[in-house]
Formats: C-alpha cells, structure tokens, sequence
C-alpha cells in the first residue's frame, strides 16, 4: 500500500494526496463549438459579404488551421517526450516498504530500536520483507533506506545535481548556509580540497604528533598511581581524558590556538553550541536552539579576531593551521565570516567522533585480552626501539603498526560512530532499479553493511585479525562516508587514536568496569567508559 504516493515525483504530504484523489474537474461549456459548425457558420455568412472580405477570411482561417495543426503535433511530441522519460524511469521500481502512520511515518519505531543496544533491527526487519533498500518515512520525510553498499555508493559518488546533504532543523540553523557540511557545487569542493590536503600534509601531521604526545602523557601524568585506598586502582573515564586532550589537539590545527584562556573560553562555548544541534527548530530567546546560536556567535567573534590578526600578520611561511590554509585562497569566495563559520562546524565532525573512536577502542580490546595482549606487544616493541635509537615517536611510526591500526578498523566496523548519512534527492533518480522520487530522502546506513554476515564473518565478533586479509578501502567498509563528501579528517582521526592507544597500553594496565553502548543521538558510552588503572613498573 503506498497511501501517500503521488506520481510525478513530488513529495507526498498529506494535501498533495487530498489533490491527487479528487475527481477532476473540467468546465464543460453548454454548447459544443465542434470545428464542422463553425464551418458551417462561415459558409452561410460568406453569401452576404464582399469578395474581398471573404478572401481575407479565408486567409484568417487558413492560418488558423496551421496554428492548430502546428500547435497540436507539438503537445504531442513535448508530451510523448515527457511520457516516454518517465517510463523510463518508471522502469524502476518505488522500492517495497511501508510509509507508516501519518505524519509520523515510521519515526517512532526507527528512534525507539536506534536507542537499543541493536539499533539495526529497524533496518533487519524490513530487509528481509522488502530487500536491502527499501522505503519508509522517518523525521518528517518519505525516506529510501539503503543497506546495499552499491547503492550507497551510487549516492555518496553522485553530486548535488542528484542529491544534496540533508541534516535536521535545528542543525542547518546552526551550521549556517556557508557550513562546509551544507554548501555545493564548486565552493564546497573548493573548501573540501584545501581542507583535505591541509590535514593529510606531513607537516600537520608531525605538529599533531607532537602535541598529542604532550597533552596525552601530561593528562596521563596526572592519573595518580593508587586509588585512595591502595586496594582498589584510580577511576578514569576514557572518554572524557579523549575529549579534553582531542578538543586541544582540534583548536591547535584549525585556529593555531594554544591552551589558555581563550581555549577554555571556547571549549565553554563549544559546549552550549553543540547541546542545541539535536534540539527543537524554536528560536526564541531562551531556547535551547536560541542559546546554542548565542553561543556560536560568541566563538565567531573570538575567531574573526584570530583571522584579522593573522591577515595584518601575513609572510609566506607555511601555513600552521587550517586558517592560514584559507586565508591564503586566492579565489576571493572565502570571507572571513565564513572562514570563522567553517571553523567551528569543523569542530563538530572531529570533536566527538575520534574520543568515541579512542573509547570504543579501549572497551573492545578489554573484552578480548588476546587482541589487548598482542596490540600492547606491538607498540612495546616501537616504544623499545625507539628508545634504544634514542629517537622520538613520528607520525609514520604510529601508523606503521599494523596490529593496532587493525584494532582501529575493527572499532569503526563494529562502533558505527556514524551509522548512516541522509541526502536528499533534487530531481527523480534511477539506482539499481530503483526509482528515487524528487523530494525524498535517501538514508544511506552503513551500520547494516558493517554487520552483514555476507560481507563479514561473525560480524558481531570483534575479530582485528580479519583486517590482515581484508582491504579497508573498498564500499563495504564506509565509516569515513564516501565520493564528493569523504571525510577529510580520516588520516587525522586514525592518527590521534593510535597515539592515545599507544600511550595507554605502554605505560597502564587495566580493569574495565562495566558500561554499555548508548547509540542515539549519537554513538557514546553510558558511563563515560570507566576503568581502573594501575601505572606499569
Ligand atoms: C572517528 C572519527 C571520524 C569519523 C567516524 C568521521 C566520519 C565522517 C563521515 C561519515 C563523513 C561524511 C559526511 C557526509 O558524507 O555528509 C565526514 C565528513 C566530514 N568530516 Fe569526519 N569523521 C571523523 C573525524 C573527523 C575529523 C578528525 C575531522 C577534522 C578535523 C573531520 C572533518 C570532517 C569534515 C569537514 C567533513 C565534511 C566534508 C564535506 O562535506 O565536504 N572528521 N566525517
């Protein structure tokens, strides 16, 4: 049944299908002005006028009769065009599924699995009724689900004259237009571009290493070495330690700010930003949407400062951060507004994904001590080399060791920090023999790929071995997205939590208490992730 479903290709509210079921109503006039009559007519009146009137008349009616004949071939072809187009695509099939009650769709369902330890299921129950991609209405918008990775490959490759990105209200009011998340076509390219060649830059990545080992062994410096009664080891929550040492690392690389003041200022600020991103679209003073903008206009200012200082400040060295990579842009698209814009929506990808990356790492590895016990040999092994050559950890020694970089795969595999990505279709499109209607949304879910068992063995299994046969760039193992849109912090984000991993494991041991995964909104732990740790003599 597709209760909502206009053809054509438009969104189907609830009025658009009002309109769609009422009989049509053509005026019909009550006399017939058939061709044959008006004829008639003109033959009987020619009798009483003058020759050259009627030879006038003639000529009017002859090229009436070509407007007509003209005017008709022509309907018909523009309208056997549009028809024979839409067969076309009509070939594809509306995928199977339901849309749900009205308004609602199938939101309450798909929210209240995704808040389950097994938020699949929404996706498991429907796949075996109706295949890997099939329809529904979740948030508001007649949705196509994809769990077929070729079909979300097809979406994430195409641009933004097939789909555009599509986030909640309150998000897009946040992000502003100019956000590097929101924006298309050649600007968004332009940005990704110098974005993600400034992150993949060795340069970067030495600073990042460098500074990361500062701030992870200072923060670990500080984990006392007993617990207050010498019986039971200190208490530390892994994902906050990962927060606070990855929001420092972040500030550093895209504004060039150092901890201080001005960082804690930010990071406060930061904090009342990112609670309004799921919130209610009400913007009214007092609102948490309302707060949350205040909020961002407070960091834009502290921003906008940084970059009039560093344009007064201009020599040709290289750039040290994200803002001398934009400032030096040629093209003249990049205000400082939307400089200062960009640089806190940047903030919002990084800053909580790579703590939940270092923390599901940690709780992973505590469930399975074989994959623990190998990964700390690994890097006790570089930690003694290193030290016997008397030479500091680089960027490339992390990511040589392959047993962690394993482990990290495997956590993105099974954590599903983001487990799917929604576009928005701007014209009708054909996939796989799928038809994509204009207007719908398109939620590509990787989780269901990352835990097919066609495509992974055990796949609830935290198994970092598979990874030593398995290639990590192929679309069935999609963490960091895909096509126009791949994230460009994936280096960075591989690179951060190796360090961290690479610290703990060498200088702790521990025991994990117990937690659990909370997946909605977004991806944590429920506990902050806490274990005991007792320093390594
Ligand atoms: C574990 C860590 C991370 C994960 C799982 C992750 C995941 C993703 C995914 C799936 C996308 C694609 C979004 C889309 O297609 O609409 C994305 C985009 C993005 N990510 Fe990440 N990310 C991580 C870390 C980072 C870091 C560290 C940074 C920056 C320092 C970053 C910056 C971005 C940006 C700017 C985009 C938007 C790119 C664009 O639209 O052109 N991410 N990320």
């Amino acid at each position: 049944m597709q209760p909502f479903i206009c053809r054509g290709g438009t969104p189907p509210t609830p009025f658009k299908f009002l309109l769609c079921t009422l009989p049509s109503r053509t005026p019909k006039f009550p006399y017939s002005t058939s061709p044959l009559l008006s004829l008639s007519l003109s033959l009987s009146l020619s009798l009483s006028l003058n020759m050259s009137t009627w030879l006038l008349m003639l000529l009017c009616a002859a090229v009436l009769v070509i407007i007509i004949i003209v005017g008709v071939t022509s309907i018909f072809h523009v309208k056997s065009w549009v028809l024979g187009r839409r067969k076309k695509l009509r070939r594809a099939q509306l995928p199977g599924g339901s849309l749900g009650w009205p308004f609602v769709g199938e939101t309450i369902d798909f929210v209240s699995a995704a808040y389950s330890p097994c938020p699949e299921t929404f996706m498991e129950k429907r796949r075996l009724l109706y295949g890997r991609v099939f329809k529904s209405h979740i948030f508001g918008s007649p949705t196509i689900v994809s769990t077929d990775a070729e079909v979300s490959r097809f979406v994430l490759q195409s641009d933004a004259r097939s789909f555009v990105p599509s986030y909640p209200k309150s998000l897009t009011e946040l992000m502003g237009k100019s956000s590097i998340l929101l924006i298309n076509g050649g600007l968004q390219r332009r940005v990704h571009g110098l974005i993600g060649a400034f992150f993949k830059s060795p340069h970067l990545k030495a600073q990042i290493t460098s500074d990361m080992q500062r701030y992870v062994a200072s923060s670990m410096a500080r984990w006392p070495v007993d617990g207050p009664d010498h019986h039971r080891p200190h208490l530390v929550r892994i994902q906050d330690e990962a927060k606070l040492i990855v929001f420092q690392i972040l500030v550093k690389g895209l504004i060039g700010l150092e901890p201080g003041k001005e960082m804690d200022f930010l990071k406060q600020q930061f904090q009342e930003f990112i609670a309004g991103l799921m919130s209610l679209p009400i913007k009214v003073p007092g609102s948490r949407l309302y707060r949350s903008l205040k909020a961002k206009k407070r960091m834009a200012t502290l921003i906008q400062k940084i970059i009039q200082e560093k344009r007064r400040n201009t020599n040709s060295r290289a750039p040290r951060d994200a803002i001398d990579v934009l400032i030096n842009d040629s093209s003249n698209l990049l205000t400082d507004e939307l400089i200062s814009d960009n640089m806190i929506d940047l903030m919002i990808p990084a800053e909580d994904s790579v703590p939940v990356l270092v923390t599901l790492a940690v709780k992973y590895l505590s469930e399975c001590p074989l994959a623990l016990k190998q990964l700390e040999e690994e890097n006790m092994q570089l930690r003694e080399k290193k030290l016997m050559k008397g030479e500091n950890l680089e960027w490339t020694d992390y990511m040589s060791l392959s047993f962690t970089q394993h482990a990290i795969a495997e956590t993105l595999r099974m954590g599903n920090i983001i487990s799917g990505i929604m576009r928005k279709a701007v014209r009708d499109v054909e996939i796989k023999g799928h038809f994509i209607p204009k207007g719908w949304c398109v939620f590509t879910y990787f989780r269901s790929v990352h835990l097919d068992e066609s495509l992974y063995e055990d796949p609830y299994k935290f198994n970092p071995w598979r990874w030593k046969e398995k290639d990590i760039s192929t679309w069935s193992f999609t963490p960091f997205g895909g096509g126009q849109r791949l994230c460009p912090g994936l280096d960075l984000a591989r690179l951060e939590a190796s360090i961290f991993l690479h610290h703990l494991v060498t200088n702790f041991t521990w025991v994990a208490e117990d937690d659990q995964i909370v997946n909605f909104p977004t991806v944590r732990m429920k506990g902050r992730m806490p274990i005991r740790v007792k320093r390594k003599s």
